[in-house]
């Protein structure tokens, strides 16, 4: 799921010997639903993400100490400081794992970072307690994290909905995973997508 093209993507294997890697986790929580938007619009899956207390959106999770947790443990540690609710993630919830893209010039001198991403689809009602317990219980609350969000899955006639959501600035590769993981879950239909991702590119624009 790593960055098309990129050759970051490592097997679970080969990013777990990589002592010398800095680690993260990060989890997308969905659900199935069948509440209508505004009454009419079936919006069929509820995905969450987070605005960041750096003003960009991303997945719930954040780095792992491999000399003291698994990749596991420590999201379910920064899963319980952000979203107030303690979680068992499993190793067969994880997706895939690749290097973090460079960000800066200054950032080649510091550890490789390696991001694992993982998927967890719930009921209905555990991602509403998730929301409530992310204003309520999580300590990071105000912190690290400002808020959680529902990703607009569906489109409005206006070209709004997720094409709007998407041309907001992502954290790392989320965007990505965001956007992989939606076609591979199939939670919307592929055409939908790249309408949605074309338009994006022209609000950026
Ligand atoms: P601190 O406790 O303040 O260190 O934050 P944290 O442990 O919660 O870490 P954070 O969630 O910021 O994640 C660590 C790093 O992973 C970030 O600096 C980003 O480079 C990257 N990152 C954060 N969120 C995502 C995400 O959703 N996807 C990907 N691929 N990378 C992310
Ligand atoms: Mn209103
Ligand atoms: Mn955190
Ligand atoms: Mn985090
Ligand atoms: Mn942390
Ligand atoms: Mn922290």
């Amino acid at each position: 799921m790593c960055k098309p093209m990129a050759s970051g993507q490592l097997s679970r294997a080969e990013a777990l010997a990589c002592s010398g890697c800095r680690h993260a986790c990060h989890v997308m929580l969905y659900c199935d639903t069948n509440t209508l938007l505004f009454g009419s619009i079936p919006i069929r899956h509820i995905v969450l993400m987070q605005m960041r207390f750096d003003g960009l959106l991303g997945f719930p999770g954040g780095f792992v100490n491999l000399s003291e947790e698994s990749l596991e443990a420590g999201l379910g540690r920064e899963l319980l400081e952000e979203l107030g609710v303690a979680f068992q993630i499993l190793e067969e919830d994880h997706v895939d794992s690749c290097f973090a893209p460079a960000s800066s010039p200054a950032s080649s001198t510091s550890p490789r970072l390696i991001t694992h991403f993982y998927t967890k689809k719930m009921e209905e009602g555990q991602i509403r307690a998730v929301e409530t317990a992310a204003v309520t219980t999580a300590t990071d609350h105000g912190q690290e994290v400002l808020g959680m969000v529902r990703v607009p899955l569906h489109s409005t006639k206006g070209g709004g909905g997720l094409a709007s959501f998407l041309s907001h600035s992502f954290v790392g590769n989320a965007r990505f995973q965001l956007l992989h993981t939606l076609l591979r879950l199939h939670l919307v239909a592929p055409e939908e997508l790249r309408e949605a991702l074309a338009r994006s590119l022209k609000i950026q624009a």
